[in-house]
């Protein structure tokens, strides 16, 4: 298994890299369902180094438009001095824009509106201990700004409101590059986070960040964080390895393949990929095309989900795959999980274990005792968010 360790870098979350964007396109095309975009962040001069299985963290800047509402909203000009979390006072507009989270409720949030709201509302009482499902039901969609638009009578002194305010935070973005291939220079694959709820379009801070409020001047601060044993073998074993990836999961895998190409790693790969459709989510299709045709990849199975009246996931394929897949397993591949945590994540550990009983003739305890002793291996690992 492969050592490799981020070196320990300058930057963190209190020294940040103030990175710059060099390219960015879309990975999703005409007609689709969702939004996914490609980015290229310039690293030259930084000398932030990270390793494939690594992630980048980003600190964003909130929406202005958002900002502005809300500042309307409390009866504020915009120019009220506050003090922001590094103790520097600042306009309260810059201050909603880039140090506070003005979108997550939090409960000091919330308890600060309950007591200056008159009368009995939709939040009255909503943070007694008894009443957790009821808050998680009323936090479900909303946003502080919802808070304020329903409860009026709540009236704050700016210095107050930011008093009420969590700071900020990172998001973290998978890296789909390898500095061995493409030096200097940091790749995402990041999903744009855009629903409605209560009414109101919804933007996630960050995704939306990067993907509509980028220019080639605008400051991005980064900073790695180090990927916890999600590593490729050292290339010179000969380690197969599988890699299941859907939507944005993709990620760490284009990072493997570019690191595996330029260290002509010996080991066979295997790649699962899944989106809604194949004519407008087929993210990096001429690279993966490439990799297969020069023998970077050995394997590459999509499953496009919305292409036909029934649902085919990357995990239909591992089964249609059983038998092949098993033989892998035992020949000691590593198998890597990378995307949604909560549905994708659970059943393609679901479908292993089925595949290690069928393919692998064992009882369920067995199977279930040969994923764990693969996970005592290293050989199954997740980057599951
Ligand atoms: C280790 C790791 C790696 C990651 N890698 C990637 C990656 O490579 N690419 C990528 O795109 N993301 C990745 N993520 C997710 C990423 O960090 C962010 O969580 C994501 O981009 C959303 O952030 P945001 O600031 O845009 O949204 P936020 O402002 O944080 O909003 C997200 C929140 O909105 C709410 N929400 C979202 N959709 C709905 C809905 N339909 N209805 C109601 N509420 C909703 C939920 O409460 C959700 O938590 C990764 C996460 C981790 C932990
Ligand atoms: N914290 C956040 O705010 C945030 C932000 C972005 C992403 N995420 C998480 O990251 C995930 C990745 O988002 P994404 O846009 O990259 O892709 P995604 O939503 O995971 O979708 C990728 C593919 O996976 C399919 N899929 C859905 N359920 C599945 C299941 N149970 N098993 C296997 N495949 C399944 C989808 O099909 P269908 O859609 O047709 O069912 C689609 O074809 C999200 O689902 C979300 O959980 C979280």
């Amino acid at each position: 298994m492969s050592t490799e360790v981020t070196p320990k870098s300058p930057y963190n979350v209190k020294n940040p890299y103030i990175a710059r964007l060099k390219h960015a396109h879309d990975l999703t095309g005409p007609g689709a369902v969702k939004h996914t975009r490609h980015f290229e962040i310039d690293l030259a001069g930084s000398g932030l180094e990270f390793t494939p299985g690594d992630s980048l963290a980003v600190l964003p800047t909130n929406d202005p438009d958002l900002v502005a509402e809300l500042i309307s909203v409390l009866g504020f000009t915009g120019e009220e001095r506050v003090t922001n979390p590094k103790g520097v006072e600042v306009p309260i507009r810059q201050a909603l824009w880039e140090s506070y989270s003005i979108t997550d409720i939090d409960n000091k949030l919330l308890k600060a509106v309950i007591e200056k709201t008159s009368g009995n509302t939709a939040v009255t009482g909503l943070t007694d201990p008894e009443r957790k499902e009821d808050l998680k039901r009323y936090l479900y969609g909303r946003e502080v700004i919802d808070v304020l638009l329903e409860n009026p009578s709540a009236k704050f002194e700016p210095a107050e409101w930011v008093g009420v305010l969590k700071k900020l935070i990172i998001r973290l973005y998978s890296i789909s590059s390898s500095l061995k291939a493409v030096p200097e220079e940091v790749h995402l694959t990041v999903a744009t986070v855009r629903y409605e709820s209560h009414g109101r379009a919804r933007k996630g801070v960050a995704s939306t960040f990067l993907s509509e409020r980028l220019t080639a001047s605008t400051p991005i601060p980064v900073f790695v964080n180090p990927g916890k044993g999600f590593r490729l073998p050292a290339p010179e074993e000969d380690t197969p390895i599988i890699m299941c990836g859907p939507g944005t999961g993709i990620a760490p895998f284009r990072s493997f393949l570019q690191e595996r190409k330029a260290t002509a790693a010996k080991g066979k790969a295997w790649l699962f990929f899944g989106e809604t459709n194949q004519s407008s989510c087929f993210f990096y299709r001429e690279e993966f095309e490439a990799y297969l045709a020069d023998g970077t990849l050995s394997r590459l199975d999509t499953a496009w989900s919305r292409d036909q009246a029934e649902k085919i996931y990357v995990q239909h394929k591992m089964s249609e795959n059983g038998p092949e897949l098993w033989k892998w397993l035992e020949q000691g591949a590593i198998f890597y999980v990378c995307g949604d945590a909560s549905r994708m994540a659970v059943d393609v550990d679901r479908a292993l274990h089925q595949i290690i009983e069928t393919s692998g003739g064992k009882t369920t305890e067995e199977a279930a005792a040969y994923l764990e002793k693969l996970k005592q291996e290293k050989r199954y690992r997740r980057d599951v968010y």
